[in-house]
C-alpha cells in the first residue's frame, strides 16, 4: 500500500512537472525586475572610463557568464592543423570561389575535426566575411553540387528530408532561403560556414563531440562550471577564426560572427569572448541570447535548461526559476561586444524569443557603447516592424516568424557595408 501510494506521488509529481509551464505572453504580467546596471561593478563601484570597462567590469562579466551561465572552456587545445579539401576557382556561376577546409583539433592524443565552406568574392575585392554555423550541414546552404555531405550526426528534420539522423544528398540547397550568398558577393563579402553537429551534436551526450577531448581519466561529463554544447559552438568559432587569419585570402579581412537562434546565443557568446570578432549578428537569438532572462516572457531559464540540460553550464540551473538571483542579465552579454557593431534581430511572430526582451536588451547594453563614443539605442520605444535602427548597435523585428529571410540578410549586408568599409 505504502510502496502504492509513493508510486501514485512520483507519477503525479512527473506530470505536474510536465504540464506547469506555461509561457507568458502577456506584457502586463512580465514580473517587476531590477536590471543590474552594466557600468556598475559586482562591488558597487561606478564605471566611468571605456578604461576602466576593460580592466575592472569587462573582466568580472566575462567571468560570471563563464561560470555561470555558458560554462568555462576547460583549456587550450594542443595544436591544430588545417588542410584544403577541395577548392575551385569558379563557382555560383563564375561570381565566387569554392573552398573546403578541414580543420583537426588535438588535445590529449584525441582529435575532431570539421569542414568549413568558404564563397569568396572572385570578381571584386573581399570586404570581409560573415562566419556563421548552419543547422543541417554545408549542403543545405545552396544547391551546389560540390559541396561535402557531413558524416556527422544530426537532428531529423522532415521538411528538408532528414531521416534516421542521416545527412544526404536528398537535403542539398533545402536550406538556401536562409543564405542569400548571391547578395553577400554581390557586396564584397564571402561566407564562412560550418555544421554545428560537428563541433558538438545537439543532443544530452557528452561522450561525443569536442567535450571528451578535454577530459581528465575517468571524467564523463564537464564539471558544473563548464561548457555546455553552446559554450563548445562558441569556442570552436574561434577555431575557425584561427584558420581565417592565416588564410592569405582572407587574413586582416574583417569577419562578422553570425548566428540564428541557438546558434545566435553561440554567435553572441563567441563574439563576448573573442575580440577578433569584428561585428555580431544574433537573428532571432531569444533567451540565453539577446532577449532579458528577468522579464520571463515566453522561454525561460527554467525552461530551457529542462528541455536542453546540455547547453549552458550545470551552474546555469541555480537560476532555474530564479531569475531574480542573477547578477547579470542578457544585455550585459551584448555590451560585451563593445564597441564592437551589434546587430540584434527579431520577428514579431516568434513570441517565444521575446522580441521585445530582446530589444530592450540592446537599449539597456547602449551605455557601454556610448563610453566608447558609439551610438547605441538611444530610445526604449521599440521601433514599428521592418523599419530597422542603424547605429553601431544595430537592431530590427520584422514581420514573419522565427526564420531567417532574405529581409534579415539585405539589412546585415547594408549594416556590414556601413560598418567596415
Ligand atoms: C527552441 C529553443 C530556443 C532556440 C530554438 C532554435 O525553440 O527553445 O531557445 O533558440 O529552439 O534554436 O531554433
Amino acid at each position: 500500500m505504502r510502496y502504492c501510494s509513493l508510486f501514485i506521488c512520483i507519477i503525479f509529481a512527473l506530470g505536474t512537472m510536465n504540464a506547469q509551464f506555461v509561457a507568458n505572453y502577456d506584457e502586463s504580467k512580465v514580473p517587476e525586475f531590477d536590471l543590474p546596471d552594466p557600468l556598475t561593478t559586482f562591488a558597487k563601484k561606478e564605471v566611468q572610463t571605456s578604461a576602466s570597462w576593460n580592466k575592472l567590469r569587462r573582466p568580472e562579466l566575462i567571468s560570471f557568464f563563464e561560470t555561470d551561465v555558458y560554462g568555462k572552456v576547460p583549456g587550450k587545445i594542443d595544436a591544430n592543423s588545417f588542410k584544403v579539401l577541395e577548392e575551385r576557382n569558379s563557382a555560383l556561376g563564375d561570381r565566387a570561389k569554392r573552398k573546403q577546409v578541414k580543420v583537426t583539433l588535438t588535445k590529449n592524443g584525441k582529435t575532431l575535426s570539421f569542414t568549413m565552406l568558404l564563397y569568396l568574392p572572385k570578381q571584386i575585392a573581399l570586404n570581409g566575411l560573415f562566419l556563421g554555423y548552419n543547422f543541417h550541414g554545408n549542403h543545405t546552404v545552396t544547391d551546389d553540387p560540390e559541396i561535402i555531405i557531413s558524416k556527422a550526426w544530426s537532428l531529423n528534420n522532415e521538411s528538408i528530408g532528414i531521416t534516421n539522423n542521416t545527412l544526404t544528398e536528398a537535403n542539398r540547397g533545402k536550406r538556401s532561403s536562409r543564405w542569400a550568398i548571391a547578395k553577400m558577393i554581390e557586396a564584397g563579402y564571402g561566407l564562412a560556414t560550418i555544421y554545428y553537429g560537428e563541433i558538438d551534436p545537439d543532443k544530452n551526450d557528452f561522450t561525443d563531440g569536442i567535450h571528451p577531448l578535454f577530459y581528465a581519466e575517468d571524467q564523463k561529463r564537464p564539471a558544473k562550471d563548464e561548457w555546455g554544447s553552446i559554450g563548445a559552438w562558441a569556442w570552436a568559432l574561434s577555431r575557425a577564426m584561427d584558420y581565417l587569419e592565416e588564410d592569405t585570402e582572407t587574413t586582416q579581412k574583417p569577419v562578422v560572427v553570425f548566428g540564428h537562434s541557438r546558434l545566435g546565443k553561440a554567435a553572441l557568446w563567441a563574439g563576448a569572448t573573442d575580440t577578433r570578432f569584428s561585428g555580431v549578428i544574433s537573428n532571432d537569438s531569444g533567451c540565453g541570447g539577446a532577449a532579458l532572462s528577468k522579464r520571463r516572457f515566453g522561454e525561460t531559464v527554467a525552461r530551457i535548461n529542462e528541455s536542453f540540460p546540455y547547453w549552458f553550464s550545470g551552474n546555469f540551473k541555480k537560476f532555474n526559476n530564479a531569475e531574480e538571483h542573477l547578477p547579470v542579465d542578457q544585455h550585459e552579454l551584448l555590451a560585451l561586444i563593445a564597441p564592437r557593431p551589434l546587430y540584434v534581430a527579431s520577428a514579431r511572430e516568434d513570441e517565444w524569443a521575446d522580441p521585445r526582451g530582446e530589444f530592450l536588451s540592446s537599449y539597456y547594453a547602449s551605455p557601454v557603447y556610448e563610453l566608447f563614443g558609439k551610438k547605441g539605442i538611444s530610445s526604449n520605444q521599440m521601433p514599428n516592424v521592418n523599419s530597422p535602427i542603424f547605429n553601431t548597435v544595430s537592431y530590427h523585428v520584422r514581420t514573419g516568424k522565427h526564420d531567417v529571410t532574405a529581409y534579415d540578410w539585405e539589412q546585415y549586408i547594408k549594416w556590414a557595408l556601413m560598418h567596415f568599409n
